[in-house]
């Protein structure tokens, strides 16, 4: 297959991408790629909202400003929080043109909603479904477009690049450059060549390496991993944000239900086994403290308490303005056999967001030429050591918009690469046993979560690096002889993403934003990017 512009993901960040370079360019193709269906991603799950400077009249860029910077703990590129913030409500607008619904007040103004870290209401909402809302008119715009493909279901597997024409491809090599990737056609199960101009990966984050994440099964870190492997820079992976608020479900693993942070906007309180309210003991901003605060006190209050969760206390919150904001929210509660004007809601911080990632510029491009990164597999610098709640959906379409100006700038010089050989799968064989697969990823799982979580030592961490090699050379050695599965390719790009991040934590002898180890329990500004 040959196109002119691939995109690797079927969220915000792709999507958005997508449909900026199709307009733009009418006579050109895009091809947008996604491994499942195409609204299975990160996006869809969005329930806070998009955070922007909406009402001038309380509100100001410098603020926006300031708490992405405060709660980034000294690590944000500055000139890169000017650029989302100043740009984002532009890129709303575009949105909204698009069809997207955002939740109005009674006078016809947008209602914004409060989350931790914000000085001001700034939260953008469709109900607690905003993402699944964003996704929507996303997808129905892409759809409209003649010169956009989406295809579903084509898992990509690696990136293509100069090593695929026989030359020693190194960190250090000077120009590496993406001619398209190699992805397989889940359906007849065939590896494709996709060949482009320029590619963009918008893959997502990584949640699935731990027990208990708030990401559904895709977030397995795919496009960092294969960036990694194609020599390009990676960034920052140290700080994985772990949300304060999932649903507790005993013995549930994998994708927990979240409560939104909304909901402590709203006056929700953190309360711990015995009852009592505790964010006091831990920071003056309380239950809308920055996310990194927040999971850490929880995470006390249960080792205290020796108990698996805390509660979310919504008791005394008016019931008729819950089930206007929170309707999804509700549902899950009722559908689980909580009332929650008597019951508090059992809650428990989860996996949720990867700040670091695939190195980019101010414009998304990435080390390697041709190659855009957007959306949250990239590490533009906008989060530093802690995103701030509802930035996320505002950096894919802010760095959508100036990755596709770039991208479109460069298409001309971008000609497609022939001559990439079909890939090669002699010596491979049908594994015989799945669970050679299935315990890998179980102890991966493990291993992250018990030794790589919220807080982190030197022996810890050490001993997850030990572990992680032991991971890594079993499953390049079942890859070598295997033919190409998806299960197998995730688990081998899990083992690469956690390798990253504990090399990053390793890396990081200090405790900033998201990253806390024990033993070095104060911050030092040795180094600002961590790049692997
Ligand atoms: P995604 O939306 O995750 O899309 C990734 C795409 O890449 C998918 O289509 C996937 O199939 C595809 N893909 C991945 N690997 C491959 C491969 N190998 N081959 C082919 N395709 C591949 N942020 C906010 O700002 N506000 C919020 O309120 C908010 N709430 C959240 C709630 C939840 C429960 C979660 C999980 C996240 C939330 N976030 C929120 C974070 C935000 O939703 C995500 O960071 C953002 O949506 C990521 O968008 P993306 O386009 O980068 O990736
Ligand atoms: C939430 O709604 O609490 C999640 C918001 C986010 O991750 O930005």
């Amino acid at each position: 297959m040959e196109t002119d512009f691939l995109v690797i993901g079927s969220g915000i960040a792709g999507l958005s991408f997508a449909l900026k370079v199709a307009d733009a360019c009418p006579d050109r193709r895009v091809t947008v790629l996604t491994k499942t269906v195409s609204d299975e991603t990160n996006t869809k799950y969005a329930q806070g909202g998009v955070a922007a400077v909406w009402d001038e009249e309380t509100d100001d860029f410098e603020k926006h400003i300031e708490d992405t910077l405060g709660a980034g703990d000294g690590l944000c590129r500055r000139e890169v929080v000017e650029a989302v913030v100043r740009e984002g409500p532009d890129r709303i607008r575009e949105l909204i043109a698009l069809g997207a619904q955002f939740d109005k007040d009674a006078d016809g103004g947008f209602s914004l909603g409060r989350e931790g870290g914000h000085s001001e209401p700034r939260i953008l909402h469709y109900k607690d479904v905003t993402g699944r809302e964003m996704e929507r008119a996303l997808l129905e715009a892409v759809r409209a477009r003649p010169n956009i493909a989406l295809l579903s279901h084509f898992f990509v597997v690696d990136l293509i690049t100069q090593h695929h024409l026989g030359y020693l491809v190194m960190k250090s090599t000077p120009g590496i450059e993406c001619y398209g990737v190699y992805a397989l056609d889940l359906q007849t199960h065939r590896m494709e060549q996709f060949l482009a101009g320029i590619t963009l990966l918008a893959t997502g984050g990584n949640g699935c390496i731990y027990r208990n994440t708030t990401n559904p099964s895709i977030a397995t870190g795919d496009g960092v991993a294969m960036t990694y492997r194609a020599k390009g820079r990676i960034a920052n992976m140290e700080f994985i944000q772990f949300h304060p608020t999932a649903l507790y479900e005993p013995g549930l693993r994998g994708q927990s239900f979240l409560i939104t942070e909304a909901v402590r906007g709203d006056g929700g309180r953190l309360r711990n086994a015995a009852g009592e309210a505790f964010m006091h003991r831990y920071d003056a901003r309380l239950d809308l403290a920055p996310r990194d605060i927040v999971a850490r006190a929880i995470d006390s209050e249960m080792k205290i308490h020796g108990t698996e969760h805390v509660y979310l206390d919504c008791r005394h919150m008016d019931r008729t303005k819950f089930e206007q904001h929170f309707p999804n929210i509700l549902e899950k509660c009722q559908s689980i056999g909580l009332d929650i004007s008597r019951d508090m809601i059992p809650v428990a911080p989860a996996a949720h967001y990867s700040c670091g990632g695939i190195q980019t510029d101010l414009q998304g491009r990435t080390s390697i030429r041709h190659l855009f990164a957007v959306g949250e597999c990239a590490s533009t610098g906008l989060h530093g050591a802690n995103r701030l709640a509802s930035n996320s959906l505002l950096e894919a379409m802010v760095f959508a918009h100036r990755s596709a100006g770039e991208a479109i700038g460069a298409i001309p010089e971008a000609a497609l690469q022939s001559d990439i050989p079909a890939w090669n799968e002699s010596g491979t064989t049908e594994p015989k046993e799945r669970i050679l697969i299935t315990q890998s990823l179980k102890e991966l799982q493990q291993v992250m979560s018990d030794y790589v979580g919220i807080l982190r030592s030197d022996v810890r961490l050490q001993r997850a690096s030990r572990r992680l090699d032991l991971l890594h050379e079993e499953t390049e050695e079942l890859y070598r002889h295997s033919v190409v599965s998806p299960q197998l390719c995730e688990l081998r790009n899990m083992i690469t993403v956690s390798y990253l991040i504990v090399k990053g934590a390793q890396f990081r002898k200090e405790s900033r934003g998201l990253h806390y180890n024990t033993d070095h329990p104060h911050r030092h500004q040795l180094v600002q990017d961590i790049v692997l």
